[in-house]
């Protein structure tokens, strides 16, 4: 098959993981017998510095035109401490979501049983957790009107949800728990918000068109708590654009790290793939970064939008061979793995390619 894929790398990290995660799916396609051609796009701080603007025209049609988009991380430190600062490069991201109709962000919570104990969380709680999130994507607070008004001393950013809106999303994850284990729970915070009101009287709706999965509503206090307490009693989790922001970051303690969070950000045209983390600047240029959240969304990118099974589950695979292996990166290690089988961003990314 030949398909045409845009890199976005942006900034930080974003850099350092597609490199990797385009490294991976080059080598599925000489092994499966594909064409992938590439091309590149600015987006974020990158793009900034380039043209003035963190989401250049050419990068959207480039994207349009792509058959997916291997997606990076944006964000610099130089605008996280400027409140002021009116271009930034978090607007590149939120702006492709908006422009590409990207409303459902996919985000597997899967353990890899080799990670049981990167888990800062006990073993006995965690063994089989296996969590899918639908966050949705372009609406909420994050594209609610927003604004200052008395003389910048009062701020607002809206909350707002259409019916529509959580009705496409609710959908998606309706269909997914009925291939999973037919459980689903919506988190929201309707003991408060009308727009959460809203969200839970669409999903309830919705619900009646899947008798066969049993739903329960969360509030967002309790789901935080209960992801925690409890991570094996989610399948499905269905939940708004900031919740949904927040609850997968927690969640990704459950894999073991931010580094191990690949998702999907899709809608109507084409597929964005991306890892949860950001721009990480911490850790840029060390060479220190995890990979596998980015080769994981390749992965995805290979199922979702090429209809590639066998090549995904190659890659997930070669994911799962090299931590049985014994190779991590720092952010996986615990206290007993040997210094020599922690590697760099760039060694993991050849131990994959090995397995592959
Ligand atoms: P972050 O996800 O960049 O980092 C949080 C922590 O996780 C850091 O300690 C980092 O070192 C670690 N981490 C993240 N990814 C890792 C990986 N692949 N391997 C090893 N460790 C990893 O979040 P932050 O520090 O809150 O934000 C930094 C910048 O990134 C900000 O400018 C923010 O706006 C931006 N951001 C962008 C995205 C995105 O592009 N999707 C997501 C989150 C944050
Ligand atoms: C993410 C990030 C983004 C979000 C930011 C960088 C706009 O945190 O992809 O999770 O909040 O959606
Ligand atoms: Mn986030």
């Amino acid at each position: 098959m030949k398909k045409h894929i845009v890199v976005i790398a942006g900034d930080g990290i974003g850099q350092e993981v597609t490199t990797v995660g385009k490294q991976v799916l080059d080598r599925v396609a000489e092994k499966f017998g594909h064409e992938f051609t590439y091309d590149e796009a600015l987006i974020g701080h990158a793009a900034i510095e380039a043209t003035g603007n963190p989401l250049p025209e050419e990068t959207i049609t480039k994207s349009k035109q792509s058959d997916a988009i291997l997606f990076g991380a944006v964000g610099h430190p130089k605008y996280d401490n400027d409140p002021s600062a009116k271009v930034r490069p978090e607007q590149g991201l939120l702006g492709i979501r908006k422009a590409l109709g990207l409303y459902a962000n996919l985000r597997p919570i899967k353990l890899f049983d080799e990670l049981l104990h990167s888990s800062s969380i006990k073993p006995e709680f965690l063994q089989g957790a296996d969590i899918l999130f639908f966050r949705e994507l372009t609406g909420d607070v994050y594209f609610g009107e927003k604004g200052r008004k008395d003389d910048g001393n009062t701020a607002y950013d809206q909350m707002i949800y259409s019916r529509y809106e959580v009705e496409r999303i609710a959908v998606k994850a309706f269909d997914a728990a009925m291939t999973r284990r037919k459980k689903l729970c919506s988190v929201d915070k309707a003991n408060v918000l009308e727009s959460s009101r809203l969200w839970r009287e669409v999903v309830q709706e919705v619900a009646k068109q899947y008798p066969e999965v049993e739903v329960e509503h969360q509030f967002i206090d309790a789901a935080a708590m209960l992801l925690i307490k409890d991570p094996r009693r989610f399948d499905v989790v269905v939940t708004g654009n900031l919740f949904g922001d927040i609850l997968t970051d927690e969640a990704s303690q459950i894999a073991g790290s931010m580094g191990m969070l690949a998702s999907a950000s899709v809608g109507d045209t084409t597929g964005l793939y991306e890892p949860i983390h950001g721009s990480a600047h911490d850790i840029t240029g060390k060479g220190v970064a995890n990979p596998l959240a980015s080769v994981l969304s390749a992965a995805l990118m290979l199922d979702i939008s090429f209809g590639m099974k066998a090549e995904a589950e190659a890659v997930v695979d070669a994911v799962d061979q090299v931590l049985k292996a014994g190779f991590r990166t720092r952010d996986i290690a615990d206290a007993n793995t040997p210094k020599d089988l922690i590697l760099g961003t760039e060694a993991m990314g050849k131990q994959l390619l090995s397995k592959l």
